[in-house]
């Protein structure tokens, strides 16, 4: 049985993509690894890529004060993961097939934590674990039932995708009015979804 500190160790020599020659760390995850949440971002800032931890600049301090906020807990109590891995350059968005190539990881995380709700943030999580062309603002406000096949393994319908924001957007937005009531909203709704499947 392959656990998790395994599959860091594999990612933290990873030469899959181009990516990896220019990162400072490997940014695999963070946080609680049996955790009913988990967060899933798009990829390393120049903060994350540096301290090797995701959401640790200011969209990371957004989260965790919507966290806080709407759920009553910090980011010790979630697990909080990226699309990829490794910061692309400039914070240039991930080339698909960057995110085709990092995506083994993700399925695996996902298989190993085995979340309840998994909270995807922005459009490259979004899509990816939808397996959607759409945009985050249509697919946004309701939940959807994960069921991706990892490794023969099919993730049931008990492992509900809510889709929101990124907090980059929210902040860009000014962090208020609709983007940041958006990115409540849907905290609101995950919790309801923790709260119906750990019934
Ligand atoms: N944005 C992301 O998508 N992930 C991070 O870890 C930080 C900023």
């Amino acid at each position: 049985m392959v656990d998790l500190a395994a599959v860091e160790r594999e990612a933290s020599v990873c030469t899959r993509c181009p990516l990896a020659a220019g990162r400072t760390n490997v940014v695999f995850g963070v946080g609680d690894t049996s955790a009913d949440l988990m967060f899933v971002g798009e990829g390393p800032g120049r903060d994350e890529d540096l301290e090797g931890e995701p959401f640790v600049g200011r969209s990371g301090h957004l989260l965790d004060r919507v966290l806080q906020e709407e759920l009553g807990i910090g980011r010790d109590r979630v697990y909080i993961s990226n699309t990829v891995k490794c910061r692309p350059p400039g914070n240039r968005d991930p080339h698909p097939s960057e995110v085709a190539a990092c995506r083994p990881y993700l399925e695996r995380q996902i298989e190993l934590i085995e979340p309840r709700v998994i909270v995807t943030l922005g459009n490259f999580a979004t899509r990816l674990l939808l397996d959607s062309t759409r945009g985050i603002k249509q697919l946004r406000g309701r939940a959807y039932p994960y069921e991706r096949a990892v490794s023969g393994k099919v993730s049931g319908p008990n492992v509900m995708v809510v889709p929101t924001f990124h907090p980059s957007f929210v902040l860009r937005s000014g962090g208020a009015g609709e983007a940041m009531a958006g990115l409540r909203a849907d905290l609101v709704r995950a919790k309801r979804y923790l709260g119906v499947a750990a019934r």
